[in-house]
């Protein structure tokens, strides 16, 4: 893929939940040395504090819990006073629990399900009727949604319950203009395995999973960023779509 020419974005407004850190931050960080806008979002005051540091004043960064049904109508209610509408919505907050099918709880894994797909779907149905026509959706999906790897089941399913509204969701919004497709990562470094477990389970985890992707190595946060600012503006063909960025993990 091209870089970007400087000001690409130039005038665009976005918005990105989960865009505190990681392909989130990443993702905000592309578009607004592009020229756009951004409103990022997160659960964590100190986190949004220093992404908000780090994008400078072209950002807003708002708390706001995907968990939550009357979070994301305020949520609505800020981008619409802050931007009146806008011009792609980058829908990628989430969470992964690494759980054996056989101990998962009954709450993580409505934890997982509320905060990857439920979350998600009334994401885009509050901020669709804020959507201009010729706008973009990306939702986050996973290489695990299409393969059967241990400890992230629900995860898994959590995913593909995304994939599965990516095509509903287009097929709704196209008499609108706006296209929604989904990028789909495989192992992407953004400390989340260092997060999830011990220092020595998530090196010798980090190992396991280089030696199963065809390119040996974990992706860069911003090789996804690429991904979904193609998507959101530049692919004017295409909808219903999920685009790998996962070194051919679930490809080859
Ligand atoms: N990294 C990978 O290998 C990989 C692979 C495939 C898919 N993904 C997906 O990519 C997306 C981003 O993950 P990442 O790796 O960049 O992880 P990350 O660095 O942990 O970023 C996750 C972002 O989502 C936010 N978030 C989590 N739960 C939220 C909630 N309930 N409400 C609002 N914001 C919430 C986090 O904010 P707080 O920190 O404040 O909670 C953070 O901004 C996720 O959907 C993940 O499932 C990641």
């Amino acid at each position: 893929m091209e870089p970007f020419s400087k000001g690409k974005f130039s005038g665009k407004r976005v918005v990105i939940t989960g865009g505190s850190s990681g392909i989130g931050l990443a993702t905000a960080k592309l578009l607004v040395d592009e020229g756009a806008s951004v409103l990022i979002t997160g659960r964590t005051q100190a986190t949004l504090d220093a992404a908000r540091e780090q994008l400078g004043n072209n950002a807003v960064a708002v708390l706001s819990d995907a968990a939550s049904l009357t979070g994301i109508d305020e949520l609505a209610d800020r981008v619409k006073a802050e931007f009146g509408t806008i011009d792609a919505l980058f829908v990628n907050a989430g969470i992964t629990r690494y759980v054996p099918f056989e101990s998962m709880s009954e709450e993580v894994y409505d934890e997982l399900l509320t905060i990857n797909a439920k979350g998600p779907y009334f994401t885009v149905q509050k901020l669709a009727p804020l959507l201009n026509a010729g706008s973009g959706v990306v939702l986050t999906t996973s290489i695990t949604n299409v393969l059967g790897i241990p400890m992230i089941s629900a995860y898994a399913a959590s995913k593909a319950a995304l994939r599965s509204m990516t095509r509903s969701l287009a097929r709704e919004l196209l008499p609108r203009k706006i296209r929604v497709n989904a990028v789909s990562p495989g192992p992407i470094d953004t400390d989340i395995l260092e997060r999830s477990m011990p220092k020595e389970a998530a090196e010798q985890t980090g190992a396991q999973i280089r030696q199963q992707i065809p390119m040996l190595r974990f992706g860069d946060p911003v090789e996804v960023a690429k991904a979904v600012a193609f998507l959101a503006f530049e692919a004017t063909y295409t909808t219903g779509a999920e685009f790998p960025v996962d070194g051919g993990g679930s490809q080859i």
